[in-house]
């Protein structure tokens, strides 16, 4: 069953066309990866679906569900939660309070419970930090909740932005270059943290440049270039496929 699916979606900015009728679909429960050179228009694939932008012409279902004219916090309420290839946190605020800033469209309590702090919303507020607690224990930063997340290192807060997308509660989790600035080490764990998130029954789709990770952790992957889609298979297909070496490796003449 597709939970994802893009059909013949189109972005331009001005004359440039970075994503040019783009299909694809992602399998419930897959780690699919996203591929290409820079500027092939996978960040803005992510940006499309997390109703950051809107496409200029095509369709994004997410659980059959259109995306058209959503902005980003109802994709978010819907179960699309998105990590960024430039960290984004509060670096002065907590860990702690980096994952409770992810957790607010899960609140159900209304203003007027949290004006009178009725036992609702202290009930809430008490099982949204339980719920914050233990998405830092699973990506292994709950001794750091109280740190500044900019004492973090590079790595660490790139876990913390898994883990306050984890803390919304998603269906589908995208991640754009994860593995970005690591060192082989938190590479490594990284690689057992997507395998784990995978484990809990939330898709994946993935954009990263360290081929390694991608054809260990992914199960279908995507290639872009130039704004379109050029290959679409299993790790070990995309690795020999020409169009995707040319790509890659730019046409060789000599
Ligand atoms: N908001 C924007 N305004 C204008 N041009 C943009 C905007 N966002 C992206 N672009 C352009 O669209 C093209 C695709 O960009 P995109 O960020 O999607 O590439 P990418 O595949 O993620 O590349 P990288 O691997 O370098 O991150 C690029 O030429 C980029 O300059
Ligand atoms: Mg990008």
């Amino acid at each position: 069953m597709l939970i994802l699916s893009l059909s013949s979606v189109t972005k331009t900015f001005g004359g440039l066309v970075a994503v040019a009728g783009v299909s694809l679909g992602v399998e419930r429960g897959q780690i699919a990866g996203l591929i290409g050179p820079n500027g092939a228009g996978k960040t803005t694939i992510f940006n499309l679906i997390t109703g950051s932008i809107r496409p200029d012409d095509g369709h994004i279902f997410f659980s059959g569900r259109s995306l058209a004219g959503l902005k980003p916090h109802s994709v978010v309420a819907l179960g699309v939660a998105r990590t960024f290839q430039t960290i984004r946190l509060f670096p002065r605020l907590t860990v702690l309070d980096n994952v409770l800033s992810g957790c607010h469209c899960r609140l159900v309590s209304g203003v007027v419970a949290a004006l009178l702090r009725l036992p609702s919303q202290r009930l809430e507020e008490k099982l949204v930090l339980k719920r914050a607690m233990a998405e830092l224990e699973f990506v292994g930063l709950a001794e750091r909740w109280s740190a500044e997340a900019g004492s973090l290192s590079y790595g660490d807060q790139r876990r913390l932005e898994i883990a306050r997308a984890l803390a919304t509660e998603p269906k589908l989790l995208i991640l754009d270059e994860p593995a970005g600035g690591m060192n082989e080490r938190e590479t490594a764990n990284l690689m057992d943290l997507v395998g784990q998130i995978r484990d809990r029954d939330i898709t994946i789709m993935l954009i990263e440049h360290d081929m390694g990770f991608v054809m260990r952790v992914c199960h279908r992957v995507f290639v872009m270039e130039n704004g379109s889609l050029i290959a679409e298979g299993a790790p070990l297909e995309i690795q020999t496929n020409p169009r995707v070496i040319e790509a890659y490796l730019g046409r060789q003449d000599d």
